[in-house]
């Protein structure tokens, strides 16, 4: 009875000890753009799970595109004690004032994915190359197209990211530099004209407004039947509007356009196996979320984390540490082992 009672003690020690060593790791906010976009949803999901396998407390919250949501539950992370903040913006330069308050009460900033722009609040960034998305893009087209080979002139229409958003330009920065020879050369033809960033930009990454820009398109410059070979979008959102549009305007599997994105969004996929969509930059956000959990973790033991780049990033206010993760696309041809193999999506997920 008395040894007993002397295991339950210890154990009840034990207990209590551990969740002391638990509650001592810290809180850790993570503010997520939206839940209307299906990586958003996996980014959050990850973050929280990794976290808390490591002993975090995780205060995880999705703004629904929001600027002041947002910022108010910033507000209410910072005044909940939290001891790190990870933020995937909406609005990249919309955050000063409230990231202030944080850097008040020496609370670090890690940006997630996007960077914050125009403040000196921000301690590190995590991303995966952003010009090199635009890269891998801007040369699937090139040599789906054959660019370099072809006789005669490709026809093709550019669909970028939100403008509030910092890596919209980096993405279409790096598919330019890829094409914008061939346009120069005659090889490529943009009917509309359209080729500034500004004309070519989807507000909030909408799908519908990207499918509203493409019917304008085609009803200005493809309802004759004229052909259109390639429709760079800058990611999944945007290329599931522009492929709604064209099937909607009665474009065919056999003159369907060359499409590209990014995310490998499960309906994109379907798209690519259904064969309305070229390739999806794949962002495997379980390695983003890994790569910002060790960033927490050397942070709150007074380590510097892992940086790889510390040149790219101006944020308007100074250069912020790097971390880049590597991009690679998918497509019909290597889907089943980067999307399914490595147990990102079950069969049944892609309805196979
Ligand atoms: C970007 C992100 C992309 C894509 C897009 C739409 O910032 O890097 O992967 O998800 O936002 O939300």
């Amino acid at each position: 009875m008395k040894k007993g009672l002397t295991i339950l003690l210890t154990l009840l020690l034990v207990l209590a000890m551990s969740s002391v060593a638990f509650a001592a790791k810290g809180k850790i906010g993570v503010a997520m753009p939206t839940q209307s976009l299906q990586r958003w949803n996996q980014d959050g999901a990850n973050m929280k799970a990794q976290l808390e396998a490591v002993g975090y407390t995780v205060d995880l919250q999705y703004a629904n595109n929001n600027v002041a949501t947002q910022i108010s539950q910033l507000e209410n992370m910072i005044l909940g004690g939290v001891d790190v903040l990870v933020i995937a913006s909406i609005d990249g330069s919309a955050l000063g004032t409230v990231l202030e308050t944080a850097k008040l009460e020496g609370i670090p900033v890690i940006a997630y994915d996007r960077l914050i722009m125009e403040t000196d609040a921000v301690t590190y960034y995590a991303t995966f190359d952003n010009y090199m998305v635009g890269t891998i893009q801007g040369t699937y087209i090139r040599d789906a197209l054959k660019l370099d080979t072809r006789e005669e002139p490709a026809y093709m229409e550019f669909f970028g990211g939100s403008p509030d958003d910092n890596n919209a330009r980096y993405f279409f920065g790096g598919a330019w530099d890829v094409i914008e020879p061939y346009i120069k050369s005659g090889k490529v033809i943009v009917p509309s004209g359209q080729t500034a960033f500004e004309q070519i930009a989807t507000m909030n990454w909408d799908s519908a407004n990207a499918q509203a820009r493409m019917d304008n398109l085609i009803a200005a410059h493809y309802s004759a039947g004229q052909r259109l070979d390639a429709v760079l979008c800058s990611n999944d959102s945007t290329a599931l509007g522009v492929t709604n549009s064209l099937k909607g305007a009665g474009f065919e599997k056999d003159n369907f356009p060359y499409i590209t994105g990014q995310d490998c969004d499960i309906a994109n996929v379907k798209n690519i196996l259904a064969g309305y969509q070229s390739m999806s930059i794949f962002k495997d956000t379980r390695t983003l979320a890994a790569q910002v959990v060790k960033m927490v973790e050397a942070i709150m033991s007074g380590e510097e984390p892992e940086i790889n780049n510390t040149t790219d990033y101006h944020n308007g206010v100074r250069i912020i540490p790097t971390y880049l993760c590597e991009p690679v696309f998918a497509d019909i041809n290597n889907y089943k082992e980067l999307l399914i193999d490595s147990g990102y999506y079950t069969p049944d997920q892609l309805g196979l």
